[in-house]
Formats: C-alpha cells, sequence, structure tokens
C-alpha cells in the first residue's frame, strides 16, 4: 500500500501498534462486550445517508452502518486493520486505506461521521476535527468516542501494573500514544461547536456507566452557515 501517513509519531506508533496485534471481533463478542454501543452509535438511523467511519479498524461498526442501509465508507492507517475491513465487509462498504487527518474525500460529501476509540491516539486532534467537519455537509451530524480520564479504568490499571499502567490500555504493551480526555479538553477540541457527551461503559456494572464510564462520547453538528 502508497504510504497516507501524515509524519507524527503517533501516527507511525499507532500504525506499528496494529499492525504487530491487529483487533479482530466478532460482531458477537463485540456488541455483548460493548452493549450500549450499538445504540451509542447510531447504526440503525443513517438508512440511504453517507456515513463515514475515521479509524475503523477492522470493519465491526462500519458493517453495521451497512447492514442497516447507509452509503457506509470506512478509513483506517493500519494496512493489517485495512485488509481484515475489507475481508469483513466483502464490499458491503468502501474501506479505504487513509489518515483521517488527510481524509480523501470532498468537502461536504458526508451525512453522518463517526469514530470510535481514535482521536484519543492522535497527537494533533484538531487536525482530524477539522477534517471530520470539512467532509461533513452542513448540518451534517458528528459523533466521536474518547477514553474518560476520570473513569475506574485508569485506578484499576494503576492498582494492577504501577507506574507503567499506560501500556496495558489497548490490546497489545507495543507502546501506542494515548491521551485520556476530560470534558474541558475534549469541548476545547472541537470548539466553537457545542457538544453533548455522555459516558458509557463500565464492564462490571453497565448502570455506572453514565457516571465512570471509560469512553466519553461526544455528539455534535457542523453549522448550517
Ligand atoms: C483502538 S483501535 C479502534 C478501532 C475501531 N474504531 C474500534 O472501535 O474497534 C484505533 C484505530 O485507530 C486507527 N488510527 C490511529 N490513528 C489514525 C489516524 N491518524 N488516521 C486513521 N486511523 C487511525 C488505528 O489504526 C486503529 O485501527
Amino acid at each position: 500500500m502508497m504510504n497516507v501517513l501524515s509524519s507524527t509519531s503517533a501516527t507511525q506508533l499507532a500504525v506499528a501498534h496494529w499492525n504487530e496485534s491487529p483487533l479482530y471481533l466478532s460482531e458477537q463478542e463485540r456488541y455483548s462486550r460493548y452493549p450500549w454501543l450499538y445504540e451509542a452509535a447510531e447504526f440503525r438511523y443513517h438508512q440511504g445517508r453517507r456515513v463515514l467511519e475515521v479509524g475503523c479498524g477492522s470493519g465491526c461498526d462500519v458493517l453495521q452502518f451497512a447492514k442497516h442501509g447507509a452509503k457506509a465508507y470506512g478509513i483506517d492507517v493500519t494496512p493489517a486493520h485495512v485488509v481484515l475491513a475489507r475481508q469483513r465487509l466483502m464490499g458491503l462498504a468502501h474501506i479505504i486505506y487513509a489518515d483521517g487527518t488527510r481524509i480523501p474525500f470532498a468537502s461536504e460529501s458526508f451525512d453522518y461521521v463517526f469514530s470510535c476509540g481514535v482521536l484519543h491516539h492522535l497527537d494533533k486532534p484538531r487536525e482530524m476535527v477539522q477534517e471530520i467537519l470539512r467532509v461533513l455537509r452542513p448540518g451534517g451530524r458528528f459523533n466521536v468516542l474518547v477514553y474518560n480520564r476520570w473513569s475506574h479504568v485508569p485506578l484499576i490499571l494503576m492498582l494492577k501494573h504501577g507506574l507503567k499502567w499506560r501500556l496495558w490500555i489497548e490490546n497489545s504493551t507495543a507502546p501506542v500514544h494515548i491521551e485520556l480526555y476530560t470534558l474541558r479538553k475534549l469541548r476545547a477540541i472541537f470548539a466553537p461547536i457545542r457538544l453533548t457527551i455522555k459516558k458509557y461503559e463500565c464492564y462490571h456494572n453497565q448502570k455506572l456507566g453514565q457516571f465512570i464510564g471509560w469512553f466519553l462520547g461526544a455528539k455534535g453538528s457542523k453549522p448550517v452557515s
């Protein structure tokens, strides 16, 4: 594959990390592990609309948009994930090897942009936010999920692994850039766009997810003018 990377070290770390240990869950595994995700991502509500997932990984979520009738596209910067996503999608959605800070689509060409677990791996996250807003049509909506700093997960990892707890956040201990978000930081990155933010994910008791959840889900829309 031709190199499409922005030159940041965070992107290079991400590619090395997920090429070494690609993340693949079946649909059954993913939505029983994250029971809130189906509604939070709004998979069912974009029939006939153009939907883009930025950082689609091995394609489980982009498949759900496609199954529910969206014209679905996924981009990812890790070649191993692009291969897995194309195998999973079998042509139901377009999967493109691309960087979220240089999205290879025309301005105002999508109705909805979704991204789960990606923005916190960027060292220049505003560049991805600007690209998401560029490719959305006026009035189009975005839905971006990132890790929450004030969640139970860092505490548990610190108790288990001590000072090197950050290495244990992802699916292997190969280093990867991770920025944990507060509500304030998330709002600042999207400013002046207003966000509706919800917390999700507490494996042992999902009701607690709304208070100490590991994910912050930020929804908003591109101003009409
Ligand atoms: C934790 S995985 C999440 C994958 C998928 N969204 C999910 O929820 O399973 C992070 C993904 O972000 C991708 N990624 C990291 N930086 C990226 C960038 N600058 N542009 C596009 N994708 C990126 C990685 O390649 C990886 O597939």
